[in-house]
């Protein structure tokens, strides 16, 4: 659990140590109390002081002493896996927030308790995939420096990385196109998206979907991230601030997903489990990282590329704190040898289209918009959606061509 006020947070912890207190204040057998915090060894006590220091810096609280023996055992293991896996160059990993979680538990906490990569073959192959054949790519692109996407999240122990890809992906597009950097809401999708799982996790394809459907997807503030599954509130799900019209598979290859990134950030599901992911502090990932769709397990925002050292990279801003990682981001290594897009681990949606193509006179929007849903193969179940579709359209099309006469 991470305390967000300060205040909360500083009388929960005096609870603790009065009740730390008490427990060591009875004279006899620790063991009476059931709670002996640590084994007794040199190398072990070390380790325990780290163990102090770090749940004070994660101000981490274990509501019962048998929840924090755990998290001292996983600790003291991360902390050994952590120096061997050092010592072997390459990426490195750290005790960072999730150092108290075993392997097995932080699969549990964190990733999606299903294989997202399920529904992905029903659309490989479809005729979108011809959008993004080549492109000129320059040698390097980072979204995030270009103020396209918000400030990491914590998404908690909740599997609710598909919103926060999601949300990604809208923010960057609403950003590039509107030049207004908007944090949108996850709690939103997690609550209302009824064809996902909220926090036992879901689809982004499903939540764009929604989005489309609602109209707009509502602020960050005006319907804050709770961590918990709750009843979608159609009050703050009526506050639709930012909407799109379609979204886009990317096909499964390397060439691909370089031309997709090049128009903006691309929400990506990724096989995070392996333990190097877990405890990832810097550098470019090359660690286990399935590129079997079946494994995937987590969804992340692809915000661009590099390349250091001759290694090619992915920069992916993850959803765990600003305390997980490269401050919430990770380099992940960029295979173009690998079938699917690289060791990134295949399977991607995205959000794609471009309202500078156009620029047209007012009375030439019907047309337009046609010639739109063609290029981007949309097609409505129902003749309110196109009409909707075509208002949100008109909307947006007077919206970017107001702002890019300034
Ligand atoms: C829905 O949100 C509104 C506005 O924040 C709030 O006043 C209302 O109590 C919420 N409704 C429910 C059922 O939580
Ligand atoms: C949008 O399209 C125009 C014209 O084709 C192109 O110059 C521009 O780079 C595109 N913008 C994005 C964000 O893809
Ligand atoms: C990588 O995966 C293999 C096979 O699943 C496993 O044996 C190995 O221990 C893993 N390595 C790391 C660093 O996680
Ligand atoms: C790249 O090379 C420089 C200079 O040798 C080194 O300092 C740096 O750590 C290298 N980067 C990586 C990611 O290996």
């Amino acid at each position: 659990m991470f305390l967000k006020n300060p205040q909360i947070g500083a009388l929960v912890l005096l609870l603790w140590q009065s009740m730390a207190v008490l427990i060591l204040s009875i004279p006899t057998d620790f063991s009476i109390a059931g709670y002996n915090p640590y084994p007794t060894n040199a190398h072990k006590l070390h380790i325990a002081q780290l163990f102090e220091q770090w749940m004070e810096t994660h101000e981490k609280i274990y509501s019962q002493p048998e929840d924090r023996t755990r998290g001292f055992e996983n600790f003291l293991r991360n902390y050994e896996y952590v120096n061997g896996r050092n010592a072997n160059g390459g990426h490195s990993v750290g005790m960072n927030n999730l150092a108290d979680l075993s392997n097995e538990e932080f699969r549990e906490k964190y990733l999606s308790k299903f294989q997202m990569g399920k529904r992905r073959e029903r659309r490989v192959g479809s005729d979108n995939e011809r959008n993004y054949e080549s492109c000129d790519a320059p040698p390097s692109l980072n979204w995030e420096e270009k103020g396209v996407v918000t400030a990491v999240k914590n998404q908690g122990q909740c599997g609710s990385c598909w919103s926060f890809s999601t949300t990604g992906a809208i923010e960057g597009i609403n950003a590039i196109t509107t030049g207004e950097l908007i944090s949108l809401s996850e709690q939103e999708l997690v609550e209302c998206v009824t064809t996902n799982w909220g926090c036992n996790g879901g689809y982004m394809d499903y939540a764009f979907e929604w989005i489309i459907q609602n109209g707009g997807i509502s602020t960050e503030s005006s319907y804050p991230y709770t961590a918990k599954d709750g009843i979608c509130n159609i009050t703050q799900a009526n506050n639709k601030v930012v909407t799109i019209d379609g979204y886009q598979d990317v096909p499964p290859n390397d060439e691909a997903l370089l031309c997709a990134v090049l128009k903006q950030p691309i929400s990506v599901g990724i096989d995070a489990g392996a333990r190097d992911f877990q405890l990832y502090k810097e550098g470019i990932y090359n660690g286990n990282c399935s590129s079997d769709p079946e494994e995937i397990n987590h969804a992340v925002l692809l915000v661009g590329y590099g390349s250091e050292n001759g290694t090619d990279y992915w920069i992916v801003k993850n959803s765990w704190g600003a305390r997980w990682g490269n401050q919430g981001y990770i380099y992940i290594k960029r295979d173009q040898s690998l079938p699917y897009a690289s060791s990134i681990c295949t399977d991607f949606s995205s959000l794609g289209y471009n309202f500078s193509n156009y620029n047209a006179e007012q009375q030439e929007l019907v047309q337009l918009f046609e010639q739109w849903m063609k290029k981007h193969e949309k097609i409505y179940a129902r003749p309110e959606d196109k009409a909707r579709g075509f208002e949100n359209f008109a909307k947006n099309f007077e919206y970017v061509h107001k702002w890019n006469a300034n």
